[in-house]
This record gives structure tokens, C-alpha cells and sequence, in this order.
């Protein structure tokens, strides 16, 4: 297997894979930055010239420059990682490249789609539905009946309540409290939380 991105991220997804009895050997990490040289003894290279059949997770946070990987190279296999100390309920759905992380709560009949990261100990309730290349940063909770829109992060210890849909690549800021729906491209912060501006469009 390849990781793309050599970040503080890739440290956490390298310990995901090592927690379940290293499920993938990594070949090597893929990152431009020419002063990283080795991560946990892993070599880092610059560029890679990848087969039909290879392994590739992409351990960058950021969820644009995720969107923009896994288009560039949809033509690889990735999986999904799951840590052994996650929770996930009855009839779950995970898509491809979605990474769930140590003490994560995923409760029943909950979707989640492609190249998403539930971050440590983040807690998605019970029929949520996460649409592709959403982050759900660590200890986050989304109660019942939420929606997240493709491309949203929702903040370090933001809470949402039940039923709530929040738009396409939102920012919910790190400890806002989300009571009503929220559209498309909104940064909201604080509790109650108000939008306090507008991301760009995603090209
Ligand atoms: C919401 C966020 C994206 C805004 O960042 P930004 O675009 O750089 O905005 P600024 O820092 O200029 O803040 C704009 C205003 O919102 C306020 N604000 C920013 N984040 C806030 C938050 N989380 N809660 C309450 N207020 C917040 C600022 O105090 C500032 O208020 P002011 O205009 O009265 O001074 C960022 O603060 C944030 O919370 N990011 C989430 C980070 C995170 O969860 N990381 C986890 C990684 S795993």
C-alpha cells in the first residue's frame, strides 16, 4: 500500500493500520515536500509511478486537495480503515478511502461515503447521512437524523443536533452548537452558531 500525504495526519492513519495488526504493509509515502525524508521509518518519495492493482490511502486532511487526489488517481484501489477501538453499529455503510479513527462512534443504519475521515472519538449518531469527502474532526457529535453535505468539515468539538442538514463544503468552527440547517459553501462558529461568511466555490 501507498499513503499520499506526509503530514501529522499520516502519522494517525499510520497508526490505524498498525493497531489492526498492520493489515497493510506500507510501501511508501508520497509527499512533494523535499525536506521529509522518513515517517516511523517509512521512506517518503517524491513522485510514484503507480500500477492498475495498486493500494493507495490518502492521508491528507484537507478535503479539496483529497477530492483533487482521488480524481487524479481513480483508477487505484483504496480501503477503508477502521481502528479496532472504533464503534460501528448495525448496518453501517462505509465507502471507499474513509478512514475511521480510535474511540469513534458510528451508531445504526448510518451511511457514510468516499474519502471521509471520522476522527478520534467524533460520534455520528444514528441514521446520519455523510455524504463523500466530509471530515468529522475529533470528538464532534452529530446527533440522529443529521446530513452532511459532500466536502464539510465539522469542527474539533462541534455538536449538531437531530435532523439537522448542513450544505456542501461548510466549515462548522471547532466548538459551535448547530441547532438549524445550514446551506451550502456557510462558515458557521459559535452557540447558538451563525454563519459568518462564505467558502469559495469548490471548481
Ligand atoms: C471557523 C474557522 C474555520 C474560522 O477560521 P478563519 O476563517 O481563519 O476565521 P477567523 O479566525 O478570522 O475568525 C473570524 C471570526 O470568527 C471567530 N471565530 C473563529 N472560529 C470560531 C469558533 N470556532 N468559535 C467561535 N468563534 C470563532 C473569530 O474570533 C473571529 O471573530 P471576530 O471577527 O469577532 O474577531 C476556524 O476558526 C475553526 O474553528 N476551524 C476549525 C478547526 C478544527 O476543527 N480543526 C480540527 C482539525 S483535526
Amino acid at each position: 500500500m501507498y499513503l499520499f500525504g506526509g503530514s501529522g495526519h499520516c502519522k494517525v492513519i499510520i497508526d490505524v493500520i498498525k493497531n489492526n495488526n498492520n493489515s497493510y504493509e506500507i510501501t511508501s509515502i508520497i509527499d512533494e515536500n523535499p525536506i521529509l525524508d522518513k515517517i516511523f521509518g517509512i521512506n517518503i518519495v517524491r513522485e510514484i509511478k503507480f500500477n492498475d492493482d495498486d493500494v493507495l490511502f490518502i492521508a491528507i486532511g484537507n478535503n479539496k486537495i483529497r477530492k483533487k487526489i482521488s480524481s487524479k488517481y481513480s483508477n487505484l484501489n483504496y480501503p477503508v480503515l477502521i481502528h479496532s477501538n472504533a464503534i460501528i453499529g448495525i448496518n453501517v455503510s462505509i465507502a471507499h478511502g474513509t478512514v475511521i479513527m480510535a474511540g469513534a462512534i458510528v451508531n445504526p443504519d448510518t451511511r457514510i461515503g468516499k474519502q471521509c475521515i471520522v476522527n478520534t472519538s467524533a460520534v455520528i449518531e444514528h441514521d446520519n447521512v455523510i455524504e463523500d469527502f466530509v471530515h468529522i474532526s475529533p470528538n464532534a457529535a452529530l446527533a440522529g437524523n443529521v446530513n452532511v453535505g459532500e466536502g464539510t468539515q465539522i469542527g474539533i468539538g462541534a455538536c449538531v443536533i437531530q435532523g439537522v442538514k448542513i450544505g456542501k463544503w461548510c466549515t462548522i468552527g471547532a466548538g459551535s452548537v448547530v441547532l438549524k440547517d445550514v446551506p451550502d459553501y456557510a462558515v458557521v462558529v459559535g452557540n447558538p452558531g451563525k454563519i459568518i461568511k462564505y467558502n469559495q466555490e469548490h471548481e
